[in-house]
């Protein structure tokens, strides 16, 4: 029998998206005051949609160089896979096409109330633990990244440094190593294709030279992912990270944040090293994304306003923008065709945005323990994430004025936890999780031919909305 996809069960609800502009600033001080109020304003200024600061709206370029590649549903497989301009002076920014991708993906079919449940795509094969599981195949090429990394890559002769440096990669204990799921999906994706190059006539030199390409590029994820993380966590006064205290607590700020310099920098070298300019400008957009993500959110958790569109899009410079441009990374490290960058690309960012909503979900029923960081942290940071926009919805009344207030008085979270249980956002929040998940499974299926590693990016896809940590 066939069953309705996810996709296909989610409702109008979800095109209703709420916004506010109540603005609370407050300060004791007056030079406090003076300063806060340049601060926000300039911050404010950078994180607008339209601000100069990324410069959008201004810089209708001919060159498809958006930050995003070119990346549209309806564009030219050919152009937008030409991504590197010939012209040094052409702009970097261009207007950027997210938000039809995040209401296509929300706006079609109806909810009816089911639990979400993925439905795999015809042809792939049930999960089998010594087959097709992703973790279990990836192993052999993912297992001893930690170490090379810290062992290899990032060594250097100062002693702090050095081991700040090395704070997530120190595998002795394994402690800190975190799901690595970024570089599991580019070692899948490209085992994936390198079944398909095995049809061709490519030498088992070249291939196994793509490979070794590929397991660096996956490398290089992880380490700018975890950079990000060394200054997350300073920018979030956060205590914990992966179970331990977090790099900064360790180290103290300063280090902290220099090591995560030094990780993008190492980063930088290797990725010059692959000799692929397409390659090198995709994983930089990907760090131009995750600092725009990050100021965005920093905006969010100062004024309180926030709405779903503008939540998707954070999500997507966040977290999805580095999966999609790593898994394309890996597609053009392997010559493959336009089709498969392409369906490498959709596959890395809807996995991406399906993780961010399960993260933001989770954030609502897991335990610091389950975690390995405190539960509910965005409502406590102000932050508005997917359950509580979808409870806005039904509960604007009461809950937009707790959100506008970062739910700082007494009584906003229970009113908040209460809105949320009433309006099941966190189930809705899952179940768009899922749809984005079948968009990922639906990218490889239909570009990479059948195989297990294909299957297992599909059950990847699949786990990474089911997973409770
Ligand atoms: C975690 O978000 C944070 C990120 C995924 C990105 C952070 C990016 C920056 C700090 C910009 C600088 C980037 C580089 C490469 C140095 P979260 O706080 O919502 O999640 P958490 O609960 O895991 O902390
Ligand atoms: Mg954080």
């Amino acid at each position: 029998m066939n069953r309705p996809t996810n996709r296909n069960r989610l409702g109008e609800a979800y095109q209703n998206s709420i916004a506010t502009s109540s603005r609370c600033y407050s300060s004791a001080l007056p030079i406090d005051a003076i300063k806060s109020s340049i601060k926000s304003s300039l911050l404010e200024q950078a994180s607008k949609k339209d601000s100069p600061f990324w410069d959008e709206e201004r810089t209708n370029s001919q060159t498809p160089l958006n930050g995003l590649n070119g990346h549209s549903r309806a564009v030219d497989l050919e152009q937008h896979l030409s991504d590197v301009s010939d012209d040094v002076d052409a702009p970097i920014n261009k207007p950027d096409p997210l938000d039809e991708w995040y209401l296509e993906s929300v706006s079609l079919g109806s909810m009816n109330g089911e639990t979400s449940g993925i439905r795999l795509p015809e042809g792939v094969a049930p999960l089998d633990p010594h087959v097709n599981d992703p973790f279990f195949l990836s192993h052999a090429d993912v297992n001893d990244i930690s170490a090379t990394i810290g062992n290899d890559l990032v060594g250097t002769d100062h002693p702090v440094l050095n081991s700040a440096a090395r704070y997530f990669f120190n595998t002795e204990d394994g402690k800190g190593k975190g799901k690595q799921v970024r570089p599991v999906m580019v070692m899948l994706l490209s085992r994936a294709m390198m079944q398909m190059n095995s049809h061709l006539e490519t030498s088992t030199p070249q291939l196994n030279h793509t490979l070794k390409s590929q397991r660096r590029l996956a490398e290089i994820t992880e380490m700018i992912h975890t950079a990000s993380l060394f200054h997350d966590d300073v920018i979030d006064d956060a205590d914990t990270r992966r179970g331990q205290p977090a790099a900064h607590r360790a180290f103290g700020n300063k280090m902290a944040i220099l090591a995560g310099d030094y990780l993008l920098a190492r980063a930088s070298i290797y990725l010059a090293r692959l000799r692929n300019v397409d390659v090198v400008e995709c994983m930089s957009t990907t760090i131009e994304h995750l600092v725009r993500g990050e100021v965005l959110q920093i905006k969010d958790s100062r004024t309180g306003v926030a709405d779903m569109e503008g939540y998707l899009r954070k999500n997507f410079y966040k977290t999805a923008s580095l999966m999609a441009n790593s898994c394309k990374s890996a597609a053009l490290l392997n010559h493959a065709t336009p089709e498969v960058v392409d369906a490498a690309y959709r596959y890395g960012k809807h996995v991406g945005v399906a993780f961010q909503l399960i993260d933001d979900a989770l954030d609502f029923e897991g335990s610091a323990a389950s975690l390995g960081k405190p539960a509910l942290a965005d409502l406590n940071a102000g932050l508005s994430t997917a359950p509580v926009l979808f409870a806005a919805e039904s509960h604007g009344d009461v809950l937009i004025p707790a959100m506008a207030r970062k739910f700082k008085e007494a009584g906003d979270i229970d009113l908040a936890l209460q809105c949320i249980l009433e309006a099941d956002g966190v189930r809705r929040t899952k179940e768009l999780a899922a749809v984005h998940a079948e968009m990922a499974m639906e990218a490889v299926v239909g570009a990479l031919e059948p195989s297990p590693f294909r299957d297992s990016l599909v059950h990847l896809a699949s786990r990474v909305v089911d997973r409770s940590r």
